[in-house]
């Protein structure tokens, strides 16, 4: 099995899974990214967090500076093309495959050529949110996001590992 290692996540939908997506993962390290089309869900995704990472320090279990940092890391974004350094953009966004199919190709015109799109839909087949896509094989399904998370993609070889490259 392969791997591959990401520094940044770009994360489209910040509603009820994007924005605790997004906490994990800036508490892994990673610069997080969060663009919406509602910019309200980006403020309110933002705000979620400080008041997380405020209330993991009060309990103690995570210290209030790491807190800081995580919440550094995370960048309200005001277009989609704001995520295009991203190495990974995974989307939570509504559960509609022509949205979702609609998104991949944005996200295609926009990306890196290897960036990879990953879908946290919980209902759809990921090769039909690919179907139209240039690069269909770059296209994942990641159901559990967690450090070392096992993903469903187009190929079943990769596994994202949620550890910074730097530092
Ligand atoms: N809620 C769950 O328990 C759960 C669990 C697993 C997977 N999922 C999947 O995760 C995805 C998101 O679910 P949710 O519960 O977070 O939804 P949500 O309604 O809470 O949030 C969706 C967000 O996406 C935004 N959005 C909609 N269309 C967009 C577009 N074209 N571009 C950018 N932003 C857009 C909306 O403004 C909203 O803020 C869905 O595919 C859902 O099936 C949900």
């Amino acid at each position: 099995m392969s791997t591959f290692t990401i520094d940044s996540l770009g994360i489209v939908g910040t509603g009820a899974m994007g924005r605790g997506i997004a906490q994990i993962a800036a508490q892994a390290g990673l610069t997080v990214s969060l663009y919406d089309t509602n910019p309200q869900a980006v403020a309110a995704a933002r705000q979620y967090l400080q008041d997380t990472f405020a209330k993991l320090a009060e309990k103690g279990k995570m210290s209030a500076e790491d807190g800081a940092a995580a919440l550094a890391r995370v960048l309200p974004c005001n277009a989609l093309e704001d995520l295009a350094g991203c190495d990974m953009v995974l989307e939570a966004i509504v559960e509609r495959l022509e949205v979702k199919r609609d998104l991949v190709a944005k996200l295609e015109a926009i990306l890196r050529p290897d960036a990879v799109i990953a879908s946290n839909t919980s209902s759809l087949s990921i090769t039909a949110i690919a179907v139209g896509a240039k690069q269909p094989g770059r296209s994942r399904r990641l159901s559990t996001f967690q450090p070392g998370a096992a993903d469903e993609g187009g190929r079943g070889d990769r596994r994202p590992v949620w550890r910074p490259r730097r530092g």
